[in-house]
């Protein structure tokens, strides 16, 4: 087809482009390797043009789009409408939209686990940024393990960003009874356990848990890394809640497609708006939405990746001020769909303003207060509540430490058993995930009701990735017998659609040494939320004998060679994110959160 420009006008546009002032920009930017730059930019504009551009279309500022579908990611679902949306806001506001594909990893379709692969997303989404030109990139995901591989990588460019979720899925009907994953989930599975539903209806809510495409329906970890892109300031306002499969959600698309456009004007870099107060501000939002434990991993890995250090101590204390306002599950009762209707993150922010960094930077160039001061007017709604009238006065998620925590765990509070959180018990302990499948549900497990299971090699080495397995099933002969709630404690993660008595992230993990490896059966443990306290009631003497015995497993078949050699040589612990030791920013730009402002 003709470009509508005579052949002279495009060698004319190339030399053009070729003489272009300052840093290279567009098709311009980081030309392969020839030792010739203008024949490499004569090959890549040949190359492109066989895709049928022309040279207006290549003369445009040029915004990636990476695309995060996949057959193996039912939660990126509707990527197709979501990147023709973003081309659209592109081209409307003037930019050349170009999508090219990356890593996609769902949470039931990656073993041994999606954290385990985390890393290599953001390694493959930065360097998939850096190699190909570029202005601004939109990143589109959704499902857990993505949006923060994205914001990581993101952090550690130099090129505008911006977040893009795919929004959560719809609920089912399961029976007349509203559902969607994953606290559903779980709670039939529980139930199946305990043998109070049969074979028939577990197959039945099969079919209803998931009931479209989109990431899932609760307050999980996709929901709470939605909104806490939409907090930090790097997706545009709006744009963490509507569902996957809704028409807000394409007209988040295309906008999120034109601010990115706009973004290249401003040389807005991910940097200018990725800060110790807008990491508080998410850090806020976080408790607020009585969001996933998984969140502060993930947010220590973005902050780590700009020099930026998450102290859990001030993030403990700002818990202590941030009530939970969110009524959705597992914390409460509501879903994705329910809080978007009731205005979504900015319905959020204004009831916590007070607490707010109004004057972090978002992608639209403004600031969140300004952001906020145009925000839709509030309305009457039961999803998000006042201020002074919170579901759960603190903070979702309280830091413990002690003895068996040196480096510290947290205990997601607000989806916990209130009469457990002053608790001391018998320790019963697993060694590992096969020991706990082969011995859980064995009727002859000496184990009671107020005995605290504990969990080893679990951790980011253990397993390896930290599995989400901290969420420990109630042995059978308990949950038959009406027990649905325990004291368990390990290493590892648990899912953010998972509630509980449960004690996650103990740091140091046990595959490497920590207190945590020295736990026997028998052993008495005292968790004091109120106190903030993980201790093993073990004199020091004792435990220092056990130390001396203490030896690390060998490796595992596989261990020793690829990207499982590179994880376990380089990983961190839940302290540092669980990034690769040599992916962190290397200048120290303090700590969040950094108090009220
Ligand atoms: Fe993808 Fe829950 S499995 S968001």
């Amino acid at each position: 087809m003709p470009s509508g420009r005579p052949e002279r006008e495009s060698s004319r546009g190339e030399e053009a482009a070729q003489q272009q002032e300052g840093p290279p920009t567009g098709m311009r930017k980081g030309l392969t390797s020839y030792g010739d730059a203008g024949f490499s930019l004569f090959l890549r504009k040949a190359f492109i043009k066989g895709a049928g551009l022309t040279d207006d279309a290549l003369s445009r500022p040029i915004v990636g789009i990476a695309n995060t579908g996949s057959g193996f990611n039912p939660c990126h679902g509707n990527m197709p409408q979501l990147v023709e949306a973003v081309k659209r806001g592109v081209m409307l506001a003037g930019g050349l939209p170009v999508e090219f594909p990356t890593i996609s990893v769902h949470e039931s379709f990656a073993s041994p686990t999606s954290m385990f692969l985390r890393n290599l997303m953001s390694m493959d989404t930065e360097e998939m940024i850096r190699a190909q030109p570029m202005d601004a990139v939109v990143l589109i995901g959704g499902c857990d393990k993505t949006v923060p591989a994205q914001l990581m990588a993101a952090a550690s460019g130099k090129v505008p960003a911006i977040q893009l979720v795919t929004g959560s899925m719809l609920t089912g009907s399961h029976r007349g009874e509203r559902v969607g994953a994953c606290t559903d989930c779980r709670r039939f599975w529980g139930k199946y356990r305990a043998e109070e539903i049969d074979d028939a209806e577990i197959a039945d809510v099969n079919n209803q848990l998931v009931a479209s495409v989109g990431t899932c329906s609760v307050m999980g970890t996709a929901s709470t890394m939605a909104c806490i892109a939409e907090a930090l300031g790097i997706a545009v306002p709006g744009s963490a809640s509507p569902p996957a499969v809704t028409a807000d959600r394409i007209r988040v698309a295309e906008r999120t497609g034109a601010e990115a456009v706009a973004l290249i004007g401003r040389q807005l870099t991910p940097d200018r708006i990725l800060t110790a107060k807008s990491f508080e501000n998410a850090l806020r939002v976080l408790l607020a939405i009585g969001g996933s434990t998984n969140g502060i991993v993930h947010l220590t890995a973005v902050a780590g990746r700009l020099g930026i250090r998450l102290d859990m101590e001030a993030f403990d204390r700002i818990g202590k001020e941030t009530p939970v306002l969110v009524d959705l599950k597992p914390s409460g009762q509501h879903y994705m769909e329910d809080f978007h209707k009731a205005g979504g993150v900015r319905t959020l922010l204004r009831e916590l303003r007070p607490l707010l960094h109004l004057d972090a930077l978002t992608v639209t160039g403004r600031t969140l207060g300004q952001e906020l001061d145009d925000a839709p007017a509030p309305f009457p709604q039961d999803v998000i509540r006042p201020f002074d009238q919170p579901i759960f006065a603190q903070g979702g998620i309280a830091v413990l430490r002690g003895n068996l925590a040196p480096g510290g765990a947290i205990i997601k509070q607000s989806a916990a058993t209130a009469a457990l959180m002053e608790h001391e018990g018998r320790a019963v302990v697993f060694e590992d995930l096969e020991d706990l499948a082969t011995r859980v549900d064995d009727d002859a497990l000496d184990i009671h009701a107020d005995d605290i299971m504990v969990l080893k090699h679990i951790g980011p080495v253990g397993a390896p990735g930290m599995p989400e397995a901290g969420y420990m099933p109630i042995p059978r002969k308990l949950a038959r017998a009406g027990v649905k709630d325990m004291v368990r404690i390990s290493d590892g993660r648990m899912s953010g659609t998972a509630s509980g008595s449960i004690v996650l992230h103990v740091t140091p993990e046990s595959a490497i040494g920590g207190p945590l490896a020295l736990v026997r059966t028998g052993d008495r443990i005292r968790l004091s939320v109120r106190q903030r306290e993980l201790t093993l009631l073990v004199d020091d003497a004792e435990l220092a004998r056990r130390k001396a015995q203490w030896q690390p497993r060998p490796p595992r078949e596989g261990d020793d060679r690829g990207y499982r050699k590179l994880f376990l040589t380089t990983v961190t612990q839940a302290d540092q994110g669980c990034d690769f030791d040599f992916l962190r920013g290397t200048r120290d730009n303090g700590s969040t959160p950094v108090g009220k402002p």
